[in-house]
């Protein structure tokens, strides 16, 4: 397929993701995670965008910014665009601020076309889908669907810094966020569409700039903790330590032949351990396995993690250790609404492109949303497949016909003759 030439908002809304790359915790990488100063930034930044779009724009109780764009009928509902603004440590400039971005340049499209929709459209640029902070996801999105676990309010950062207190201190209302302050229940919603970089190499593989997501694999994260007892590294025999560390390693070089072995596509990941008090000459007290399960089917998952389970209380007993089990996010696989997922794929073939369907093994706000409204995803082509790196890209032409269909599929859904 020849390189179509990007439109100017296509070139200008990926600009915009490399330019909000910039705004970061860290200096020489991007980190922006839920509820910190450059969050703060980054919403400023993109509030300013929708603004220029010609939204109206808040913070809702939850830290989640939302840009909006009433409709000529109050009684024709809203609908939901958008994606996260946080990010992964060291993450690329499109894994959610992609989407946010394209929902903008439509509103701002619509604006600049004087074309009028009965419903409202909302953006939501989600605070926390990648959960860095906390170990969680979506606190962001399941304040918005009302499915906000209280519990969370009391979840510690590696600082010791709560939830309750980190919104707070970022202009949330934690109390609001309990009684569902921020949820859209009740609303007439028309549905959520968020277009997300696809972060696989399917899209590139069949030579296609877009897909249309089938479903989102499920998913569970676990903070493992084995907890023994610290002691020096020069005059505690062997036979007698409670050593936390080699606890951890069995368990990830478990969780790793588990998902080898397995062949129906089990992922499971430890992308970060933790041994305390974490020095050369001391036998570590304390080691958690920050453990990622993912699998299309929740049976399969489960098992999995029971397998998890089990073999992290046979390594604690044999090694004479507490086992602490925290379950931070069980998330179960998520079916995009076939009605609005059909609209998304009438305007992709509309554009003379192929109906790509492809399943997403990485979870999205959309699993949250789904809980309040049907919810359909379009993905875009990436680089190489790669994400949660630095180097991931996507071409702004990919990114035009993303936001040429998300166009037309706005339009079908006000009856407008495209
Ligand atoms: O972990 C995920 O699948 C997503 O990037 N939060
Ligand atoms: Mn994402
Ligand atoms: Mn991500």
């Amino acid at each position: 397929m020849a390189a179509a030439v990007p439109s100017a908002p296509a070139e200008q809304f990926v600009a915009r993701c490399r330019e909000l790359a910039g705004v970061s915790e860290e200096p020489g990488r991007l980190t922006r995670r839920y509820g910190t100063p450059a969050m703060a930034r980054c919403n400023a930044l993109v509030g300013a965008w929708m603004r220029d779009a010609g939204m109206t724009v808040r913070l809702d109780v939850a830290g989640n910014l939302v840009g909006r764009r009433p409709g000529t009928d109050p009684e024709a509902g809203t609908l939901l665009l958008g994606s996260h603004l946080d990010t992964v440590r060291d993450a690329g400039a499109f894994d959610g601020p992609l989407g946010v971005m394209t929902a903008i340049a439509l509103v701002q499209r619509l604006r600049d076309e004087r074309v009028e929709l009965p419903f409202a459209v909302d953006v939501l640029g989600f605070a926390d889908e990648e959960g860095l902070r906390f170990g969680t996801a979506y606190l962001g999105s399941r304040a918005v669907a009302g499915t906000f676990d209280d519990r969370l309010l009391d979840v510690l950062d590696d600082d010791g810094v709560s939830v309750r207190d980190a919104l707070r201190g970022f202009g949330g209302d934690p109390a609001a966020v309990v009684h569902a302050g921020a949820a859209r229940r009740g609303e007439r919603l028309l549905g959520y569409v968020e277009v997300h970089m696809e972060q696989g190499p399917v899209l590139e593989d069949r030579g296609v700039p877009v897909g249309i997501v089938t479903a989102i694999a499920g998913a569970t994260r676990v903070e493992v903790r084995f907890r023994g007892r610290a002691g020096h590294a020069g005059t505690v025999p062997m036979a007698l330590r409670r050593d936390a560390a080699p606890a951890v390693a069995e368990l990830v070089l478990f969780a790793e032949a588990l998902a080898r072995e397995a062949t129906d596509g089990l992922l499971a990941t430890v992308g970060r351990i933790d041994v305390r008090p974490g020095a050369p000459n001391v036998v570590a007290g304390e080691g958690v396995a920050f453990l990622d399960v993912r699998h299309p089917q929740d049976a399969a998952r489960a098992a999995a993690v029971g397998a998890l389970r089990e073999r992290a209380g046979q390594i604690a007993a044999a090694r004479g250790l507490e086992l602490i089990w925290d379950v931070r996010l069980d998330n179960p696989a998520v079916a995009v609404d076939p009605v609005l997922t059909d609209r998304l794929s009438a305007a992709v073939t509309g554009l003379g492109l192929p109906d790509v369907r492809l399943a997403s093994g990485a979870g999205h706000d959309a699993v949250a949303l789904s809980a309040l409204c049907s919810v359909a995803m379009l993905f875009v082509r990436c680089a190489g497949g790669l994400s949660h790196h630095p180097a991931e890209s996507v071409q702004a032409a990919d990114a035009g016909v993303a936001l040429d269909a998300l166009y037309d599929m706005v339009r079908g859904l006000a009856g407008h003759d495209l």
